[in-house]
């Protein structure tokens, strides 16, 4: 399968985060792009929610990164500490692996370089959201520091391989998560 995750800098701020050169993205063009693939992820702000969802298609979902950690500026009460991730998956999970949440809970990174590096907690519930398998190709749209490019090649490397044919075998804790309560984490109250 052909997995895509674009990361385009947020609408109307290409300029303010990646300087004079930076362009505005046309995100009706991308997400024409983006339905070309098998399963495909999109970043963006939740100030461009209005803007952004007429233009999907019918059936997509939402998801949230939220940002214990974010960007506090001054005089912006309530801080902007969350951000939506329209995604469509590439295969539905099955009930051979732990349910995934909608949501990931993650720090912002800091000193990568980019503005808006992605954090490997992040890209690992990205990867489950699209019901990836390491067979799959992962096209970075807009790579930035390369951090999604290199989560995907760790998760990769160490995703165990497919034992059973038919029955892939999918790695889905993200780094750092705690051992999921007796009965796994689709045990009530979990
Ligand atoms: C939000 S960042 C991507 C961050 C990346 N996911 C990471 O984890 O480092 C957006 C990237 O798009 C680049 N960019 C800005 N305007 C662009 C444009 N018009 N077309 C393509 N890329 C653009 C920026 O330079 C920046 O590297």
């Amino acid at each position: 399968m052909r997995l895509a995750y674009a990361d385009p800098p947020y609408l109307g701020q290409a300029r303010k985060h990646y300087g004079p050169e930076a362009r505005e993205v046309d995100h009706a063009l991308l997400i024409a792009h983006l339905l070309e693939f098998d399963g495909w992820a999109l970043s963006l702000s939740s100030p461009s929610i209005s803007k952004i969802a007429p233009l999907l298609p019918e059936g997509v979902r939402w998801g949230a990164w939220v940002k214990p950690f974010a960007s506090f500026k001054p005089g912006v009460n309530p801080a902007y500490a969350w951000e939506p991730v329209v995604f469509k998956p590439a295969r539905t999970l099955g009930e051979d692996v732990d349910t995934a949440r909608d949501w990931v809970r993650a720090n912002i990174t800091l000193r990568r370089g980019v503005s808006g590096a992605k954090p490997v907690a992040f890209c690992r519930w990205l990867f489950a959201m699209l019901g990836a398998e390491r067979t799959d190709q992962f096209h970075d749209l807009f790579p930035g520091s390369g951090a999604v490019n290199d989560a995907w090649i760790a998760w990769v490397m160490e995703c165990p391989l497919p034992l059973t044919p038919g029955k892939p075998v999918r790695y889905l804790e993200p780094v750092g998560s705690s051992a999921p309560p007796k009965g796994g984490n689709n045990a009530p109250g979990a």
